[in-house]
């Protein structure tokens, strides 16, 4: 490609790499719904009318392509190794959202070489200015490794149960989030409740300690019931809003959904997404 176009090429995509929204979930303790939660809300996000990406970002343990059943010939490993661009990896699914799978296995991200990091969010990048929304399914936890790119969102979905061990964890997440000096949003989704006075005891008793002890705001992010028909999806490797579009869990995401698509940008743009991710690491 001659120089210019090259050079025009890559300003357009940072000019559209700004208008991209951010959107990243993630947990303190593993097996919340972190995945469902990533697959569903992008298919309702892209019936919306959003381009949306979903980014299996875990890269010890992904597993965001088991929910759905298609089929992946090369991930995010092969992307760092630079045997693939990201282009080769990414999987259109059949309702209009592009998934990048996850590396099992691979080194974590703070582990990479210099050279490998970039090479990888140099490619990310590109994702940046073909998609309205990116969705990013974080690992559980609060390493660097994991939290890096929650740190860089505009929005950041905290998934917890009620159970006082998740509690716990979400509360880490949200504290380290504020240590980093987290800019974007922060809301609490509380899965697998008995009923919506359970969901609410739980976000009100967090959101009251984060605000008290950390002076962080967190939102309320909505709840998914326990619900059996969730059970059923992930194993028939269908999403559950497209199985039972009626079901308390998919009414919560819709209602979640709407919100994303709503508002503004919340965080700095002048530089892309995955750029503050580099930032962050360096
Ligand atoms: N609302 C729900 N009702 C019933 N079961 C649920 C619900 N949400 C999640 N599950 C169950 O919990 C399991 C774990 O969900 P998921 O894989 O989305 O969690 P995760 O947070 O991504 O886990 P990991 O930390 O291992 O990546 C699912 O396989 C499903 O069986
Ligand atoms: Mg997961």
């Amino acid at each position: 490609m001659p120089r210019d176009d090259q050079a025009s090429r890559l300003r357009r995509l940072i000019q559209e790499a700004r208008d991209t929204r951010t959107i990243a979930i993630c947990s303190g303790k593993g097996g919340v719904g972190k995945s469902n939660v990533c697959l569903n809300l992008s298919i309702l996000l892209s019936a919306a009318g959003n381009r949306v990406a979903v980014v299996d970002a875990d890269l010890g343990l992904a597993n965001l392509d088991v929910l759905v059943d298609v089929g992946v010939v090369a991930n995010l490993s092969h992307v760092v190794a630079g045997t693939h661009k990201l282009i080769d990896v990414v999987v259109d699914l059949p309702w209009g959202v592009q998934l990048v799978p996850g590396a099992s296995g691979l080194a974590k991200m703070a582990q990479l070489s210099e050279f490998q990091r970039a090479q990888l969010l140099a490619e990310l990048v590109t994702l940046e200015a073909d998609n309205d929304i990116i969705v990013i399914d974080c690992g559980a936890g609060i390493g660097a490794d994991t939290l890096q790119f929650a740190a860089a969102a505009d929005n950041v979905v905290v998934v917890t149960t009620p159970e006082p061990t998740a509690i716990t964890d979400a509360y880490a997440v949200i504290k380290v989030l504020t240590q980093r000096d987290f800019k974007g949003q922060i809301s609490l989704l509380v899965n697998m409740v008995t009923d919506r006075h359970e969901a609410r005891r739980t976000y009100e008793r967090l959101a009251d300690v984060a605000r008290r002890f950390l002076g962080t705001t967190v939102l309320n992010g909505g709840y998914m019931p326990e619900d059996p028909k969730v059970k059923i999806a992930v194993r028939e490797r269908k999403p559950f809003v497209l199985t039972n579009p009626q079901c308390a869990a998919s009414r919560c995401l819709a209602s979640m959904a709407s919100k994303f698509c709503s508002g503004g940008s919340l965080v700095d743009k002048r530089e892309g997404f995955f750029r503050r991710v580099a930032n962050w690491l360096s």
